[in-house]
């Protein structure tokens, strides 16, 4: 048995680890031959491959990023302008593959589930630090991704204490709040704000001078896709050559220029970007994304092709790619963890019901 391997789109705190656990589980579980796809769907573009044994797969577990590179603009259904799917599926065919396991997210699963179409038999992985993926309750990375924020919250409390300052922390998050929200509880932010619910500038202005009035600084985690009542996203950039062109960023800048005129204590913002995606996974993520690999590799053993593994209520199984494929899991207003920090007193910056 040869099975491909790739990860695609962003990276994410644990992709090591599963690259380990998927190829000692294959050779293990099937004597299979594993072959690292480098970049992402580019190495498969360019035909860019290398074999991945049990040596080269020897002291990542713990590492950030991917061995393998990654890529989020590389979509063989329209690479420059062209389908080179035919040339992919030409080139998987001339490599012997007799399946690939892709470790990736929304984008990732769409375009692996389109090659599934085709004809290579294909079992996801989910990744993302959003912790977004439909279909499964926690993806690697996410767990990571909160401490680092929760440190972050807790450092920028105690200068904002000091000083009196409301303190605006922005977060990763494009569609859902999960990291802000998680990380906002953990650090005791006393405002969060996340995409799920647009936030009104007055109720976040009179929380901060609530606070203000009683000599207290105010922590606010702020998620990149969090939106003002009736405005848009705070877009950073646009990247024309990837499937999901927009990069945000800055919406903690924007938030402080609308906060500050309404407060008489300073205002700060911090972005924290990439920080959240880079470095050690935590053992939570080490031991989630190793449990993944060698789910994945069962799946690959059993014939479950077009399969994506999962976590539902704790338990590990699998969700077919076609159910995960355009979709994003967001925070509910029912979600017990959203009710809890409300019921606490956090604010979420929402317009007073009537
Ligand atoms: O989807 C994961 C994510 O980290 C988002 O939170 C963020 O909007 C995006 O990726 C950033 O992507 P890039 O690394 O291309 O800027």
């Amino acid at each position: 048995m040869r099975i491909g391997l790739l990860t695609g789109g962003g990276d994410c705190p644990g992709l090591n680890a599963v690259i380990r656990s998927v190829t000692k589980s294959l050779i293990n579980l099937c004597g299979a031959e594993v072959i690292g796809i480098e970049d992402g769907f580019l190495g498969l573009i360019e035909r860019r491959v290398r074999p991945l044994d049990w040596r080269a797969v020897g002291g990542i577990l713990a590492t950030g990023g991917t061995i393998l590179g990654t890529s989020n603009s590389a979509t063989p259904f329209a690479w420059q302008g062209q389908d080179v799917s035919p040339a992919v599926m030409a080139y998987a065919a001339e490599l012997g593959l007799d399946g690939l396991v892709v470790i990736g997210g929304d984008g990732t699963m769409t375009i692996a589930e389109r090659m599934g179409r085709l004809g290579l038999p294909v079992v996801g992985v989910p990744k993302t630090i959003d912790n977004d993926i439909e279909g499964t309750e926690r993806s690697f990375g996410f767990d990571t991704a909160v401490a680092t924020v929760t440190e972050a919250l807790e450092r920028v409390q105690t200068t904002g204490q000091s000083h009196g300052r409301v303190m605006i922390v922005e977060t990763m998050g494009r569609y859902a709040g999960w990291i802000a929200l998680e990380a906002g509880v953990a650090g005791a932010a006393d405002i969060i704000l996340i995409p799920e619910a647009e936030y009104d500038i007055e109720t976040v202005a009179g929380v901060c001078r609530e606070r203000e009035s009683r000599q207290r600084f105010t922590v606010i985690c702020i998620a990149e896709g969090a939106k003002p009542v009736g405005g848009t996203w705070t877009v950073d950039r646009r990247i024309e050559t990837s499937p999901d062109p927009i990069r945000l960023g800055g919406v903690a800048h924007a938030l402080r220029a609308q906060l500050q005129p309404h407060l008489h204590s300073e205002v700060r913002a911090t972005v924290l970007g990439h920080v959240q995606r880079g470095g050690s996974p935590t053992p939570f993520d080490r031991v989630l994304a190793t449990l993944y690999g060698h789910h994945a590799a069962h799946l690959v053993r059993d014939q479950q092709w077009g399969q994506m593994v999962t976590l539902q209520g704790g338990q590990l199984g699998s969700i077919p790619l076609n159910h995960v494929a355009g979709r994003n899991r967001l925070v509910t207003p029912t979600h017990p963890l959203w009710v809890c920090a409300r019921e606490i007193g956090v604010s979420f910056g929402e317009l007073s019901r009537p």
